[in-house]
């Protein structure tokens, strides 16, 4: 008997086992293949060969690159190196970019691991950058004021809380003040790819404040980036391993709440980023998550853009507009417009800038 209960739980966990690497290979979309879907006069910039993972255009046009991001499991080409934040003049004829120099006292810059980032520009048009990084595999958001004439990043505060513990996106509201996604794999995505592999959906949104810290959404699998409409009224945020975009309403109290269905992709939803003149959402995506997660440069990782029209509606638009194999553009994760012209970067390789 003892036997035949065994043999039960046995078999019982095997199936679990069994769906379970069936639901994580759909998650991953591992069968994906893409359909090119190409943009015209495309360049990549040159100076970005070892990640993009996140940028953010100011209405000016100049654009912040966080480059050099170390993820663990996650393919670098400069294993072990700090990672920069970079900027850029899309109002130049051929944009080069820059290394911004980082200044200030408590500012530890051989262990900077830049990942998400987003801008606050106050009433005195000064702007704040904030950056998510990962200094021993810890979470912190590094408050800067960027200086224009020196190019530079004066370092202002370090924030660390025990709702932050593994930071991947932001979005500012404040110079001090954001949503933030913990995506829960960050640090010891090896120690938790039980969890990835279960689909535990164990990620949330936190808003911050200096006196105000809450989770104010929760168990997705695996947040990863958040944005804010043009108005300010609506959050934004991608569910990777889910393929959703989800649409909250924003608060005067700062909670959010769903504002309607979330909208579902063949895609692995990374970083959002917002049209500020016409409020279109803007994805950076991973058709095959797979190819993302087991690096093989003979079947490397692929990318694609998805734009979001009339996000708020009942019937938002959704067009493909770029979509590649990784012979270009390896694991695209986000997209920003300027002046008819995209902007596309990715994990750990190159930056593409097409027109539109
Ligand atoms: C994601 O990328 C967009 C596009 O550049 C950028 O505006 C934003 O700061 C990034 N992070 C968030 C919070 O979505
Ligand atoms: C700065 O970071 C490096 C790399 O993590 C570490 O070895 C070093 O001790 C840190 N320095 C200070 C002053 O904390
Ligand atoms: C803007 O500048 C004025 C004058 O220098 C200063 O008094 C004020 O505190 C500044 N406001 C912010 C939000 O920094
Ligand atoms: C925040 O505001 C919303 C909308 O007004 C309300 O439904 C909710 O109860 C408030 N929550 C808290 C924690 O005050
Ligand atoms: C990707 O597409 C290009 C052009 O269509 C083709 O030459 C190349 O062999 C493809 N590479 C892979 C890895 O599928």
């Amino acid at each position: 008997m003892a036997k035949l209960i065994l043999l039960t739980l046995l078999g019982l966990g095997l199936g679990l086992i069994r769906n379970h690497r069936v639901s994580f290979k759909k998650r991953l979309n591992a069968a994906r293949e893409v359909t090119p879907v190409e943009l015209p006069n495309c360049r990549l910039i040159k100076g970005i060969d070892t990640g993009s993972e996140d940028l953010e255009i100011l209405p000016n046009g100049l654009t912040f690159i966080s480059t050099g991001l170390q993820y663990p499991g996650v393919k670098s080409f400069e294993p072990n190196k700090p990672g920069k934040i970079l900027l850029m003049d899309l109002n130049k004829e051929d944009p080069a970019v820059l290394e911004l120099k980082i200044t200030g006292n408590n500012f530890n810059l051989s262990s900077f691991n830049p990942h998400g980032i987003s801008t606050f520009t106050d009433k005195n048009n000064t702007v704040y950058l904030l950056v998510v990084s990962h200094p021993d595999l810890k979470s912190t958001v590094e408050l800067f004021k960027f200086q224009e004439e020196e190019k530079s990043l004066l370092h202002l505060k370090t924030i660390r809380h025990e709702l932050l513990p593994n930071l991947n996106d932001l979005v500012a509201v404040g110079p001090e003040q954001f949503y933030a996604t913990n995506d829960h794999y960050f640090v010891d995505l090896y120690l938790r790819s039980w969890e990835v592999y279960l689909g535990l959906a164990w990620s949330y949104v936190v808003y911050y404040s200096p006196n105000d810290v809450r989770v104010v959404a929760d168990r997705f699998d695996f947040a990863n980036g958040i944005n804010i409409s043009p108005d300010g009224r609506y959050v934004y945020v991608a569910e990777l391993l889910a393929h959703k975009i989800h649409v909250y309403e924003k608060h005067a109290n700062w909670t959010l709440t769903p504002l309607k269905k979330s909208l579902t992709f063949n895609t692995l939803v990374d970083n959002i980023s917002v049209d500020p003149v016409t409020g279109d959402v803007w994805v950076g995506c991973h058709p095959n998550g797979m190819r993302l997660f087991s690096y093989d440069e003979k079947n490397p990782p692929t990318s694609e853009v998805i734009q979001i029209q009339n996000i708020l509606t009942d019937e938002p638009k959704v067009t493909v507009v770029y979509s590649e194999n990784g012979t270009v553009l390896q694991g695209s994760t986000v997209a920003s417009v300027y002046k008819g012209k995209l902007l596309i970067g990715t994990v750990f390789h190159k930056a593409l800038y097409c027109e539109l």
